[in-house]
């Protein structure tokens, strides 16, 4: 038997060295005149242990990581081919605290498997959702998907099933299947981790969303900071065409279901699913009015349902295993997995998922090891640059849409970034509003001019003017954006920048006061 050793070709992978580790590991093979089969999979998500080398042994897989070039001929004189031991030894991949503690649904083969090898899909559970789907009516379908209680993974938890009923429902020559894929959120790499380490999982999600619904086209929109994504998605289309999984004959069925690529321009606000729409159109990327909803006028004026890469891809373990399967995991209202994605200043960064429920703390300090500095932990903020900063006193909160809304605060796409005791909170609140200036569309006013006199007004506490009245003005401020902004851009822009100010009252002393002062 030849032995198989996996390499990630994952771009975070990659930007830790991969490359150079897979090219040391083909040169030390040649230099002894041994052979391997070497696959470049995903990223199973624990980017503290990239670039993390596995190799196929009888007694099943043993990983190694952080392995750096240097390590390889070392490991090769320990016997990495057939697992033998080194100080980068992690053992089991399964065993590795960090993956033993996960429920692995939707990323059940990230990291795993050759992304590009339809066999390797097949023969660790994929299709098996499609199969099903392809034998049962639409309406059945959707019926799956709404009882699974799958809400959106996107940012506003939007339940999928009552999205798909409504394509379904709504009359059309055409509809269409868009996936978000913009992943513009600070600290989220989900979409791209799934994109690049299990392609068909997305593939097979966006045809049985197409067979629900009645949509025969789909397309894929890609930031374009993503060029490892945008290619693993076109090959593995290509595959999938090739291997009768999209085209006029969805495996065999009368469905007929095939899927673009389409790379965006690289504007936050093009993720905002009306925007999205535009820019997929050829316009410019604007947040649209609703009503008309996208379901039911959506891309190019027809019904469309718009779903993040996670919600797609989350479908085909739903079909495969049943609505009652999914629906076990979580809590509340949350049902199922999240892939929390941990980022930041945090020793354990990377993708984690299970089911909602975790609470802040037991994700930040247990999962997440705390800070990478070392220091206290001082604040988190929870759900990309719109979501809020949440401090220690609130590390009790679940993972959970609902928990998080009623403290002022939302999961979004489900990204968290760590900061320790030298964040300066006024300098985020800053930050929030000057994203929001920077990325506004200009479609309205709150959020186009609102966010430029934000930064104004907190430079002014900056400085010292009047503090107690300019936090006044901002809190006003901030109640207009979130009340009369039309899109979540500049209606929640106010949830990290009001965050900061209630939770983190100290940062918001003047500094040149509080310099004088100390
Ligand atoms: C400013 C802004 C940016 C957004 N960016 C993204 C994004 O990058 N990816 C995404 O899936 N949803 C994003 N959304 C949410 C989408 O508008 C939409 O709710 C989502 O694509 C629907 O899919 P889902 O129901 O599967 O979550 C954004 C929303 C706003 C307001
Ligand atoms: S809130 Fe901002 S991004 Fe959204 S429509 Fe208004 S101007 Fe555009």
């Amino acid at each position: 038997m030849i032995p198989v050793i996996y390499i990630p070709g994952d771009s975070g992978a990659l930007a830790l060295g991969a490359d150079k580790v897979a090219k040391a590991i083909q040169a030390e093979l040649k230099a002894r005149g041994k052979e391997a089969r070497i696959v470049r999979n995903g990223s199973r998500g624990a980017y503290f242990l990239e670039p993390m080398v596995e190799v196929q042994t009888e007694k099943g897989r043993i990983a190694y990581g952080p392995v750096k070039p240097s390590d390889v001929k070392s490991m090769f004189d320990a016997g990495l081919l057939t697992g033998g031991y080194h100080k980068r030894w992690l053992g089991a991949p399964d065993k590795i605290p960090f993956f033993a503690k996960q429920t692995r649904l939707t990323f059940a083969r990230c990291g795993v498997i050759d992304p590009l090898s339809l066999d390797a899909y097949r023969m660790n559970g994929g299709l098996s959702g499609l199969k099903k789907a392809v034998a049962m009516t639409p309406a059945d379908i959707v019926k799956t998907v709404t009882d699974s209680g799958l809400r959106g993974r996107g940012g506003a938890g939007f339940p999928t099933g009552i999205k798909w009923k409504t394509v379904l429902d709504t009359a059309g020559d055409r509809k269409y299947i868009v996936c978000n894929a913009d992943e513009g959120d600070s600290a989220t790499f989900a979409d791209r981790m799934i994109m690049e380490g299990d392609p068909f999982v997305l593939i097979e999600g966006m045809a049985i969303a197409g067979i629900a619904t009645g949509a025969t086209k789909g397309f894929v929109y890609i930031r374009s900071e993503y060029p490892h994504a945008v290619d693993k998605m076109r090959r593995a289309v290509e595959v999938a065409r090739q291997g009768g999984v999209l085209g006029a004959t969805v495996l065999g069925s009368p469905n007929a279901f095939d899927i673009e690529i389409r790379v965006g321009a690289g504007a936050y606000v093009c993720g905002e699913e009306t925007s999205l729409l535009n820019s997929l159109e050829g316009k410019r990327g604007v947040v649209r009015a609703k009503p008309p909803l996208p379901a039911i006028q959506g891309l190019f004026g027809r019904p469309t349902v718009i779903n993040n890469v996670i919600s797609l891809a989350s479908v085909p373990i739903i079909m495969d295993k049943g609505p009652a399967f999914y629906k076990d995991f979580g809590m509340g209202r949350s049902r199922g997995t999240i892939p929390i994605q941990i980022a930041g200043n945090v020793k354990h960064g990377g993708l984690f998922e299970t089911a909602f429920g975790l609470t802040l703390g037991e994700i930040v300090d247990d999962i997440g090891g705390g800070t990478a500095t070392g220091r206290p932990v001082k604040a988190v903020q929870v759900g990309g640059p719109l979501g809020a900063y949440f401090p220690r006193a609130l590390f009790d909160t679940p993972f959970d849409y609902e928990a998080f809304a009623g403290k002022d605060g939302l999961i979004g796409h489900a990204g968290i970034t760590v900061f320790d005791d030298t964040a300066d909170m006024l300098k985020q609140a800053r930050f929030a509003m000057e994203f929001c200036a920077i990325e506004s569309c200009g479609k309205c006013t709150p959020c186009r001019i609102g966010s430029t006199r934000g930064v104004e007004t907190i430079d002014r506490i900056s400085a010292g003017i009047e503090p107690q009245k300019n936090i006044e003005l901002v809190t006003d401020l901030c109640n207009t954006m979130k009340f009369g902004s039309l899109c979540a851009l500049g209606g929640f822009t106010p949830y990290p920048v009001m965050s900061a100010i209630n939770h983190f009252p100290e940062d918001f002393r003047p500094h040149a006061v509080a310099e004088a002062a100390e």
